[in-house]
């Protein structure tokens, strides 16, 4: 591999990896402190992997990545729509966690559900994050820590609607502001 590459991936791991996880911890944040009781149920640890399951729910409902390009290798034909090769593609990624014949009742967070992981939020197949069990991770330490270090944290009253990154395929509060 020549050094021009070798950068290239490292860098793009590093654009893969610590973008997406910042905004999956701030869409984590924040949807933790909106919702009655569970931030201090998270900080507290008797709900055992209350913290995992919230990043769960967040990802199946608000991922980081809502949207990924493809580009068909060969005609096929999905759901009754005749794709040709070559044809560029934009896959709703985000859609997949809402999906009501997957998920009962979609729109709310339900942690501990048991098809949480029914979302496409990390893609499918021989490209799917190799990165979504440590984004994980680091989602539900950093909700856990910051529960445990700041129990009287509250949305700022200014911000409950914090300014949103919205790109094609990157979403997620730009800020969460509190107060104690
Ligand atoms: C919440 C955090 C993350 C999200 C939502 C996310 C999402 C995704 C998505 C949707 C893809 C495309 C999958 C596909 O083409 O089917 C992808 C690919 C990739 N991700 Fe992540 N990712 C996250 C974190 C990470 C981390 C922490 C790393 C590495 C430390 C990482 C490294 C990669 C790499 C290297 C690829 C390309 C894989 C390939 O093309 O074979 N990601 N990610």
């Amino acid at each position: 591999m020549d050094v021009g590459t070798a950068v290239g991936a490292c860098f793009f791991v590093f654009i893969a990896g610590q973008s997406t996880t910042g905004q999956l911890i701030s869409t984590t944040l924040h949807r933790a402190l909106a919702e009655p009781g569970l931030w201090s149920r998270a900080g507290a640890g008797a709900d055992q992997g209350l913290a995992e399951a919230w990043v769960e729910e967040v990802l199946r409902r608000e991922p980081p990545v809502t949207t990924w390009r493809r580009v068909a290798a060969e005609p096929v034909t999905l759901g009754g729509v005749d794709v040709p090769a070559g044809a560029q593609l934009l896959l709703m990624l985000m859609g997949s966690g809402s999906d009501p014949e997957v998920f009962d009742a979609p729109d709310q967070m339900c942690p501990h559900r048991e098809n949480a992981r029914h979302h496409l939020s990390f893609g499918v197949g021989r490209h799917r994050c190799p990165g979504s069990s440590l984004a994980r991770t680091e989602a539900a330490l950093a909700l856990r820590a910051a529960a445990r270090r700041l129990p009287d944290a509250r949305i700022a009253p200014t911000a409950e609607q914090p300014p949103i990154l919205g790109l094609l395929s990157f979403r997620a509060p730009l800020q969460v502001r509190v107060t104690a």
